[in-house]
């Protein structure tokens, strides 16, 4: 790692909540794969955050695994980036701590996502659940990560990282570097297939409006015939006027890499029909060899463990260095 001092630090994470979707790849993960040359790259699977809302323990087993098979599948050299899991990292759990006590009631109160997963989980509104943005503002801080990519959703927990940060530096010194939120050049914010004004997310209440990337390739097809247009019968890309329509063009545009003038004028004078068809088939083209590699990953779980093991050893290696700073500025005796 001699030689990586000088490039900037990049983290980020999704929550193994549950199978990871179009949207997250087409957002996310696809960016990602292009970015560890010129990047020093540390991806998690944030289990931690993923307790908030309460999970089968078998089921979040699974799906942290098969998240990292995944990301491998997906393009994320394990040689190239450091994929770990946040649990076998204590420091998040250390840092986290410590932040809550720099991180204001009010500010909290002032999370949209926190006021959303409340309204959605009214029966377990739990401390960890109003707390996650500090927990957060660790996982970034720990790494001392320049960039964070994150989704529009994710830009107010980066703020409030960015705020904890500055205030804990006003009061011991250059602790933590401020992180900015990243928004990759080319990237794709995927909608709902049945309520398109909505995110595309793996909790969406109806099963139908996500796509997952490890889905069979019937029942992607499926989807998208079923996808939510409008009435008058033309694609053309205008998200405020047309978004089931816009959202499919996008998706398509990513998954050919066709221009939205190009895919204009292949669908001139047919059908939503042809379109939507044409949409899937690209779609499960685009997903096939990431579902093959990912079961053949599955199917080696030592070269798994191998693999997580190695990240939590990498990212220990620089979280712990924070964490003992920390401690020590904020007075913690030393062991
Ligand atoms: N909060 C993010 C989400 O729900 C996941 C996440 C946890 C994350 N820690 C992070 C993202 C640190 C970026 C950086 O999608």
């Amino acid at each position: 790692m001699e030689n990586e001092v000088h490039k900037k630090r990049i983290l980020s994470g999704i929550q193994p909540s549950g199978d990871l979707t179009l949207g997250s790849y087409l957002g996310a993960i696809k960016n990602w794969a292009a970015l560890a040359d010129e990047y020093d790259c540390y991806y998690m699977m944030a289990d931690m955050h993923t307790i908030t809302v309460r999970q089968v323990p078998a089921d979040l087993r699974r799906h942290t695994l098969t998240q990292l098979a995944t990301y491998i599948a997906s393009g994320l050299d394990p040689e190239k980036n450091v994929l770990f899991v946040q649990s076998h990292v204590p420091a998040h759990a250390q840092l986290g701590w410590v932040l809550d006590c720099y991180t204001m009631f009010g500010e909290l109160s002032r999370m949209t996502q926190f006021k959303d997963k409340s309204a959605k989980n009214a029966d377990n509104i739990n401390a960890g659940l109003f707390t996650y943005p500090a927990l957060m503002a660790a996982d970034i801080l720990l790494y001392q990560a320049d960039l964070v990519p994150v989704g529009g959703d994710q830009k107010q927990h980066v703020e409030i990282c960015r705020d904890i940060a500055t205030r804990f530096n006003g009061i011991y010194g250059d602790v933590f570097k401020i992180p900015e939120p990243y928004i990759p050049p080319v990237g794709a914010r995927v909608m709902s297939l049945t309520s398109p004004e909505n995110k595309m997310s793996k909790s969406d209440k109806d099963p139908g409006g996500c796509v997952y990337m490890l889905e069979k390739a019937e029942d992607i097809l499926r989807k998208f015939k079923k996808a939510v247009t409008d009435s008058d019968a033309c694609v053309r890309f205008d998200p405020a006027a047309k978004p089931g329509v816009s959202n499919l063009m996008q998706i398509y545009s990513v998954a050919t890499g066709k221009t939205f003038d190009e895919i204009e004028r292949e669908f001139d004078g047919r059908g939503y029909g042809d379109f939507k068809t044409a949409v899937g088939e690209s779609v499960v083209e685009l997903l096939r060899p990431i579902r093959e590699e990912t079961e053949h990953l599955l199917a080696d779980k030592s070269y798994l463990e191998s693999v997580y093991r190695a990240g939590a050893e990498k990212a220990s290696h620089v979280a712990d260095r924070t964490v003992g700073k920390v401690y020590k500025k904020v007075g913690f005796l030393a062991r």
